[in-house]
């Protein structure tokens, strides 16, 4: 498998906030140096889900008032486009990886997978409920006043790679799994997509730098404080993928060769979601990192958790 990031000369660095706690207590492999070299240890299933009952938000609670301000008043006008158009990309994430769990929580062997999956679903259905509730307070897009039509006109910033990943992609696999659910080798695939590089490579490395910058720009509070729930949401769900592939492998030595056969698939669809649509010149330093940050980012993600399911 080629991440395009292996040509270039980039270093590294950890987002703040991966340090965090709460974070480090999913034991998702890419907050752990000691998995650079294979170590980790792994939550097993219900720990997890019990995890997930420790660590619960509401959206409801959120303040979206100073973000109102900082949107209209204090962020210019041609980096609130390119901010918009960074953001659209996990709004509809959001809102078809909610759409698609359903199928893959039903074909998961074990209860206690199936039981860890329902929460992750609850968990998608409130990432749509953040956005949305983000873009209805905030005044994000212009005569767009409910779900349906905030979705409709988000999908319009997003490219062309993005609906390879998910209309093609993900959706064969989840359709293939509502008709057969004991089809095991499907849900290996549609797990290692799923968890692996649409949450573990693209989701948590752009909400790591979107934070980052929104958080030393002193920009949109109420925002950095949902998106960073939604990050810890993002490190279990991960955790729980890592799990389980670990355990498949485990099981069957087989499995090896349909995880990295889909990996050399959707890895560099993936690497193209990454890169916004207009040229690089015009990047507006967007989120405070290059491009090849970003690239470099999400490789070292999928590394670590690699070397720990023991693929690397
Ligand atoms: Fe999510
Ligand atoms: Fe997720």
């Amino acid at each position: 498998m080629e991440a395009r990031t292996e040509d270039v000369e980039v270093t590294v660095s950890a987002p703040s906030r991966a340090g965090r706690e709460d974070f480090k207590a999913t034991s998702d492999p890419a907050l752990e140096e000691s998995a650079d070299r294979g170590k980790a240890k792994l939550l097993g299933y219900t720990e997890l889900y019990e995890l997930w009952e420790r660590q619960q938000w509401a959206t409801q609670d959120l303040d979206f008032s100073q973000d109102k301000i900082d949107w209209h008043e204090r962020i210019p006008e041609e980096e609130r486009f390119q901010r918009m158009y960074g953001l659209s990309s996990f709004f509809i994430g959001e809102q078809k990886v909610a759409d698609e769990l359903g199928p893959m929580m039903r074909a998961a062997p074990e209860e206690t997978q199936r039981i860890f999956l329902a929460t992750q679903i609850a968990d998608e259905a409130r990432h749509v409920r953040f956005f949305d509730c983000f873009y209805g307070q905030v005044g994000v897009l212009d005569g767009a006043d409910d779900l349906a039509a905030r979705l409709k006109a988000t999908e319009e910033h997003t490219n062309e790679a993005f609906h390879e990943l998910f209309d093609d992609l993900l959706k064969s696999r989840v359709d293939r799994l509502a008709n057969e659910p004991g089809d095991i080798d499907t849900l290996v695939e549609a797990i290692t997509l799923y968890h692996m590089v649409i949450e573990g490579m693209l989701a948590l490395s752009g909400q790591h730098f979107i934070i980052d910058y929104n958080t030393t720009q002193k920009t949109l509070p109420g925002f950095v404080e949902g998106f960073s729930n939604v990050a810890r949401d993002e490190h279990r769900h991960i955790a729980f993928g890592v799990r389980f592939i670990t355990d498949m492998v485990n099981t069957d030595d087989r499995f090896r060769g349909v995880i990295q056969g889909m990996l050399e698939e959707a890895v560099p669809v993936a690497d193209r979601v990454i890169d916004p649509p207009w040229d690089e010149e015009d990047d507006s330093d967007l989120f405070g990192v290059s491009r090849e940050e970003t690239h470099a980012f999400a490789a070292q993600c999928l590394s670590r958790r690699l070397k720990v399911i023991g693929l690397f």
